[in-house]
C-alpha cells in the first residue's frame, strides 16, 4: 500500500503520523509545494520509527509528483485552513483552483488511486475532484462524516459521563457548522439509546455543539485542527489498505441515494479496497429527511459558487 499526502501542514502531518503508528502501509509520500518542507515532515517522522515501532517509509518531495505514482489511496489536504470566525465555504475561491490542479496531478501518475478530499469546503471540494478527475465515483470519498462522527462520540460520551468506546453515533451532511446532521434519535450507549441517559435538552446541547466542533477549535487555536482531522483520515485509508468493509459516513457523490443526486453529501458508506464499496440508504425519520434536504441545499448553493471553468 502506497499513500500520498498532498499537503504538509497540521492536518497532513498528523494523517501521516498516524498512518506510520498504524503500520499497515508500506510507504507514504508527503507533497508540498513550500520547499523543502515535505522532506522536513517525513525525516522529523522517519526519526521516529525505531521509538514508535514503525516499518512505513516516508519520503517527502516539493511539488514532484512523479515520486506520488503507483498510489494506492491518495489524501488531499491542501489550500488554506480556515480563521476564527470564517466558514469553511469561504475558503472556495483559493482552495478550488489548488484541488482540482493537485487532484489531476496525482490521477496523471497514479490511474488507479482512491482520492480522500479534506481540503475544505470539503463536499464542494469532493465534488470537484470527482468532475475535474473523471475518477469512477467509488474511487472519490470525501472525508467529513467520519470527523464529525468522532466528535459526535465524544460529545456524547462526554454528556453521559461514559467512555467513548461504549458510544456509537453518526453525523450525516453537509460538512458545515449548519449543514451536519447529527444522528441524535440513532445514536446508543451499548445499544442503548442515548434518550435513556440524556433529557432532550441535553440531546440537543450535544448535536449544537457537534455541528460548531470545528469552528470551537479553529477559535481555540486560531486555526483549524488538525489530530481528530488526521486520525479520521488514517481510520479511512486503513480500512481501504485492509479491505475491512468498514461504515464510515463519508462525502460521497449520490444519483438518487437519499432522493438526490449530482451531489457529493456525507451519508454512510461502506469502505474497502475500492474504495467506497456500498453505499448504505438507513431509514431516517421525517425530522432528519428535513435536515438532510437543507443540508443538500446548502451544499448545492456553494457548488454553484465554483467557476465553471473548473468542473
Ligand atoms: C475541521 C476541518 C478539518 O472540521 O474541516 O476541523
Amino acid at each position: 500500500m502506497k499513500v500520498t499526502i498532498v499537503g504538509a501542514g497540521a492536518v497532513g502531518a498528523s494523517c501521516a503520523e498516524y498512518i506510520a503508528i498504524k503500520n499497515f502501509a508500506e510507504e507514504v509520500v508527503i507533497v508540498d509545494i513550500k520547499e523543502g518542507f515535505a522532506e522536513g515532515k517525513a525525516m522529523d517522522l522517519m526519526q521516529t520509527s525505531s521509538l514508535n515501532g514503525f516499518d512505513t517509509t516516508i519520503v517527502g518531495s516539493t511539488n514532484d509528483y512523479t515520486v506520488t505514482a503507483g498510489s494506492d489511496v491518495a489524501v488531499i489536504t491542501s489550500g488554506i485552513p480556515r480563521k476564527p470566525g470564517m466558514t469553511r465555504e469561504e475558503l472556495i475561491g483559493i482552495n478550488a483552483g489548488i484541488v482540482k490542479e493537485v487532484s489531476t496531478n496525482i490521477v496523471k501518475h497514479s490511474p488507479n488511486v482512491v482520492l480522500i478530499v479534506v481540503s475544505n469546503p470539503m463536499d464542494t471540494m469532493t465534488y470537484l475532484a470527482s468532475k475535474s478527475t473523471g475518477l469512477p465515483k467509488n474511487r472519490v470519498i470525501g472525508m467529513g462524516g467520519a470527523l464529525d462522527s468522532a466528535r459526535f462520540k465524544y460529545r456524547l460520551a462526554e454528556a453521559m459521563g461514559c467512555p467513548s468506546s461504549e458510544v456509537s453515533g453518526m453525523v450525516i451532511g453537509g460538512h458545515s457548522d449548519k449543514g451536519m446532521v447529527p444522528l441524535i434519535e440513532k445514536a446508543a450507549r451499548n445499544s442503548v439509546s442515548v434518550s435513556e441517559f440524556l433529557s432532550s435538552e441535553k440531546q440537543q446541547e450535544v448535536v449544537e455543539a457537534t455541528k460548531v466542533g470545528g469552528a470551537t477549535l479553529t477559535k481555540l487555536l486560531g486555526t483549524s485542527a488538525w489530530y481528530a482531522p488526521g486520525a479520521a483520515v488514517s481510520e479511512m485509508v486503513k480500512a481501504i489498505a485492509l479491505d475491512s468493509k468498514k461504515m464510515f459516513p463519508c462525502s460521497c457523490l449520490l444519483d438518487g441515494e437519499y432522493g438526490l443526486k449530482d451531489i457529493c453529501i456525507g451519508v454512510p458508506a461502506v469502505i474497502g479496497r475500492n474504495g467506497i464499496e456500498q453505499i448504505l440508504e438507513v431509514e431516517l425519520s421525517e425530522a432528519e429527511k428535513l435536515k438532510m434536504v437543507q443540508s443538500a441545499e446548502g451544499v448545492k448553493a456553494t457548488n454553484m459558487l465554483l467557476d465553471a471553468q473548473l468542473v
